[in-house]
């Protein structure tokens, strides 16, 4: 069967099984790596798109379930290859180590950040309960992410 996925804006198609994860058709059809399949179970949000302007879990998500939604990765964040404001912030704060938990980390920071320009740290910790580091601390990331609160209003995704 043939999917039809809209992915950063635009429609893709992939022949494929539709319980195929999402993560494994964005990684190997459409070559979008940013999505990370590190569990595959649902804890590390490392796979972690946006699906209809919410958080999803792409491990667990089957293709099939995503055709005719809107599908945003991270590398539709950065579409003229600019960083947005949390990568901007995150990479000032130096809180990156090896990367593998950052495109779900910068995802939902976006995510939450949109929702609430002024949020607390504790807000923004409890926003990244789903999201797993295994190399580095989590202060430098909600330091990272205060910082650049405010400056993501309205835009996508
Ligand atoms: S790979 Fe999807 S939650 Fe870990
Ligand atoms: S920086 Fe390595 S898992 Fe987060």
């Amino acid at each position: 069967m043939t999917l039809r996925l809209t992915i950063n804006g635009r429609e893709s198609l992939a022949p494929d099984d539709p319980m195929t994860p999402l993560v494994d058709l964005l990684r190997e059809r459409f070559h979008l790596t940013g999505a990370k399949p590190v569990c595959r179970e649902g804890f590390c949000g490392a796979c972690l798109v946006m699906i209809d302007g919410e958080p999803t879990l792409s491990c667990l998500t089957p293709g099939g379930l995503a055709e005719g939604r809107d599908i945003r990765t991270i590398e539709g964040l950065s579409p003229a290859g600019r960083l947005n404001p949390v990568q901007n912030a995150l990479e000032a704060h130096d809180a990156v180590q090896c990367g593998m938990c950052f495109p779900g980390m910068v995802m939902t920071l976006t995510h939450a950040l949109r929702r609430n320009a002024a949020p607390s740290r504790e807000e923004l910790r409890h926003a990244l309960t789903g999201n797993t580091c295994r190399c580095t601390g989590y202060e430098r990331i909600l330091d990272a992410a205060l910082s650049a609160a405010g400056a993501l209003q309205g835009g996508e995704p």
